[in-house]
């Protein structure tokens, strides 16, 4: 179990699954998020199961200090070899929003993928009007990468979506990189 200030991050359990079927199907939050079809709770079972079975992904869940459940934190397309991730978080307990954790969350996963896991650069995907998470991402260092265009289709029109990465702290030089 991964210790925040506000928050934990704990494996995954199956008993987990119940919620995580309920968050998944939750439409309010989905419209930040690349999910479009109501999902069973079947999936939701090997949803949970695969962050054992696959080498290239991780999910926790983002426990608050009472111990309850609030979102998820994910880190899926591992590359080992090229030592980069993807990630995604989630609070979709919408009561815990805008009190500092998911920076929190946020902070303690990325401390561990730099300092336990080794990895030199994480990335993920945001939806360009989702101001909340591009400010939350820029406070923590993430990067502008790129933008691509109408690739999310939600609530009548398409939406861009952005790329943002941030590097390990002290890593190599990135002599190519010119943020834009
Ligand atoms: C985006 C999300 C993870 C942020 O977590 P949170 O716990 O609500 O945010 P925090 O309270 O930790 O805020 C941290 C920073 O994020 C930004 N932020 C958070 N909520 C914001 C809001 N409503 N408007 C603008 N900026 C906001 C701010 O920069 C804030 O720092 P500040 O308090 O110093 O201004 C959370 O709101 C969420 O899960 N939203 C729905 C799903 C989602 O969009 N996930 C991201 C998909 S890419």
């Amino acid at each position: 179990m991964l210790k925040g200030e506000k928050v934990f991050l704990r494996a995954v359990e199956l008993e987990d699954s119940r919620i995580i079927s309920a968050w998944l199907n939750d439409r309010e939050t989905n419209i930040n998020l690349d999910i479009i079809y109501p999902l069973s709770k079947r999936y939701a079972d090997s949803y949970v199961l695969s962050a054992e079975e696959e080498n290239n992904k991780r999910i926790f869940i983002i426990d608050n200090h009472d111990r309850k459940p609030i979102g998820l934190f994910i880190i899926d397309k591992i590359k080992w070899e090229y030592r980069n991730c993807e990630i995604g978080i989630v609070i979709y307990d919408k009561n815990s929003r805008g009190k500092g954790l998911g920076e929190d969350a946020l902070r303690t996963g990325l401390d561990f993928i730099f300092n336990e896991m080794n990895m030199n650069l994480v990335y993920l995907h945001v939806l360009s009007d989702n101001k909340a998470a591009l400010n939350l991402y820029r406070k923590l260092g993430f990067e502008f990468e790129g933008e691509l265009r109408e690739r999310i289709y939600k609530n009548g029109r398409y939406h861009n979506l952005i790329v943002m990465s941030k590097k390990r702290e002290g890593g190599d030089n990135d002599e190519n990189w010119i943020d834009k």
